[in-house]
């Protein structure tokens, strides 16, 4: 939820603010601005629109060493260009862009009015330039001023500030991401590593509670009460080419494209001699545990499911949960619960609530994430990241899939741990038969279907997608990625359940999409038989040679394996089937309206 930028050093700021903005539109699109500030005043330019949008409007790049940029997800106030950040103080002196929310802002907005403060946006944000310019005004320096100002703060925030005058830039987190980038020239701060990554790749991750001030040759860290703090560099080991499109016309292709060198980079070093090796949870590091509950969102929570249905079959209760009920559907918790935080960005505020409800509650907690450093990998007892490479379009793709293994290799880990537990009898064929994702998944993209299948299926009325087992959270994820990025209506079902009430939504203009892994595949080919006598387009989406395929009308063909995988493979197919009617549509597949990647707010 909203992408801030800063950057101090030498040469002009602007164009460093606007490719991070673009590396940062992700976090939301509704509004744009930058401000910089070169010894005559801080100059603010910003409007409702994307990056290309405020691009537009800059006649010529404005002139400064030193400043801040925002992309804005709206929560306080409608996408206007008065709501766009940075917002300022009354005199325009102090430039604020933030990211988070003021729960105190109204209480504050009031009293600050009463001092003679004039506002001119709907939003929570305002607030902090008004405070930082009235605690300059008692104390008579800016740092005082800002630990000050964010200390009356009640909520989350990361915020970054400029000050007509004063080469530096002074921010502090809580609850918010924000890094700091480092490089031999010149700083940057940033909700996340691929705005500045075609500088840097030496990070500092921020913690809550920290306040920094960049001059251009040296930056300070320090705690809310001013005392010194030092943080480690870790060193970020993305490649900077991931963070652009490269040849594709959307990140989301290039994501999906990019799924077999994502997964290979998943597996590696993670199976010896037909077992699961994280390095820095041992054999045996599990061997406490009792039950799994995975908590997660949106997509996240569909690998979730996936995850979830591998360890109940290595017979380990496990549940996946939507992190936003856990509160309510959690149940019992002790400490040979393992809580798990599935969590692509590491910062969703619902699976960051869940996980810290289930370490109150005595659970044990484990991440399993993409980005290193992130809240969740810091807040939980330990983390294992899923190595996806970053990842850009809103609709995630090869997170999913690298999320997916991950679990899979995390249940048979366990399973090997939990002395009750029954890994997979086949688990050595489920292993080797990993080592051919990354090859099956390139099968995929070589020679899916999906496009042609899209144009042919695009005046539906609605989509509907079907599966039992694996099968079933495949469903609900190709119904998600569908309806996200296209706007059409698709919803996806567990097969048994098809003729429990949605079967009354199947028409000739309803295509059904029958999800078959090769597994339990009885209820779905049941469902395509039923939906098919009622006039619906039937498209089996498993191996070739599959009984489904005898019963529907066309298929989008995943390679042979391990049943396991093969669910994997076909929400590939689905992938590719939602990108190309998204294309055919002309929606703006990377940022679909409404959406943010990372949901930042509860
Ligand atoms: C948002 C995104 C989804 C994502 C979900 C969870 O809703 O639009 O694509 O799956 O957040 O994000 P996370 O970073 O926790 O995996």
């Amino acid at each position: 939820m909203c992408g801030i930028i800063a950057r101090v050093g030498d040469g002009n700021a602007t164009e460093t603010l606007l490719s991070g903005l673009e590396n940062l539109e992700y976090r939301g699109y509704d509004s744009a601005g930058i401000a910089v500030q070169n010894g005559s005043g801080v100059k603010v330019h910003k409007c409702s629109g994307d990056v290309s949008d405020l691009e537009s409007t800059l006649d010529s790049r404005p002139s400064g060493n030193v400043g801040i940029g925002h992309t804005r997800w709206s929560t306080h106030g409608p996408p206007t260009d008065e709501n766009a950040h940075p917002h300022t103080d009354t005199a325009g002196d102090v430039a604020v862009v933030h990211n988070g929310v003021i729960d105190n802002y109204d209480q504050l907005r009031t009293e600050l009015q009463a001092n003679g403060h004039v506002f001119e946006s709907d939003t929570d944000t305002e607030v902090i330039p008004h405070l930082i310019d009235e605690y300059r005004e008692t104390t008579g320096d800016t740092e005082q001023a800002v630990r000050r100002a964010v200390d009356t703060l009640e909520g989350s925030y990361a915020i970054a500030a400029i000050v007509d005058g004063e080469e530096r830039i002074y921010a502090a987190r809580k609850g918010s991401p924000l890094v700091l980038g480092v490089d031999d020239e010149e700083w940057f701060l940033a909700s996340d590593v691929p705005a500045f990554l075609e500088y840097t790749d030496e990070v500092i991750y921020l913690e809550d509670g920290d306040l920094v001030v960049l001059e251009p040759d040296s930056y300070r860290l320090t705690d809310l009460e001013g005392n010194p703090i030092d943080r480690s560099v870790d060193t970020v080991d993305w490649d900077p080419k991931d963070a652009g499109k490269g040849e594709y016309d959307h990140y989301m292709k290039k994501e999906i494209h990019s799924q077999p060198t994502a997964l290979s980079n998943t597996i590696e070093g993670r199976i010896d001699d037909g077992d699961v090796d994280f390095a820095d949870l041992p054999p045996g590091a599990f061997a406490d545990v009792e039950s799994v509950q995975l908590v997660a969102c949106g997509t996240s929570y569909h690998a979730a499911m996936y995850g979830g249905q591998l360890l109940r079959a290595a017979g380990i209760p496990a549940t996946a949960l939507r992190a936003s009920e856990y509160e309510s559907v959690a149940g019992p918790v002790d400490e040979n619960t393992l809580v798990v935080a599935v969590t692509q960005s590491g910062e969703t505020a619902d699976t960051l609530e869940a996980v810290r409800t289930g370490s109150a509650r005595g659970g044990r907690t484990l991440a399993v994430t993409n980005v290193v450093g992130s809240t969740a990998a810091r807040e939980t007892d330990e983390a294992i990241y899923i190595r996806a490479g970053p990842e850009v379009g809103v609709a995630a793709t090869k997170t999913y899939s690298s999320q997916v293994v991950t679990l899979a290799l995390l249940s048979q880990r366990i399973a090997a741990d939990v002395p009750d537990a029954t890994p997979a009898d086949d688990r050595a064929a489920m292993l080797d038969a990993l080592a051919d994702l990354p090859r099956h998944v390139e099968t995929v993209l070589e020679t899916s279907r999906a496009e042609t299948l899209a144009a042919e299926t695009l005046e539906s009325e609605a989509y509907v997608f079907v599966g039992n087992g694996f099968g079933h959270s495949v469903a609900l994820e190709g119904a998600l990625k569908f309806k996200e990025i296209t706007y059409e209506h698709a919803e996806g079902f567990a097969s048994g359940q098809l003729k429990h009430g949605p079967l009354a939504l199947v028409t000739e203009e309803t295509p059904l999409f029958a999800v078959c892994t090769g597994g339990d595949d009885e209820k779905t080919k049941t469902n395509a038989i039923e939906a098919r006598s009622r006039g619906a387009p039937v498209v089996a989406v498993g191996p070739d040679d599959h009984p489904l395929c005898d019963v529907a009308d066309a298929h989008l063909s995943v390679p042979e394996t391990h049943p396991v995988w093969a669910g994997l493979l076909a929400n590939v197919q689905l992938q590719l089937l939602s990108y190309y009617a998204a294309k055919l549509l002309e929606r703006p597949i990377d940022k679909p309206r409404n959406l943010a990647k990372s949901v930042t707010v509860e």
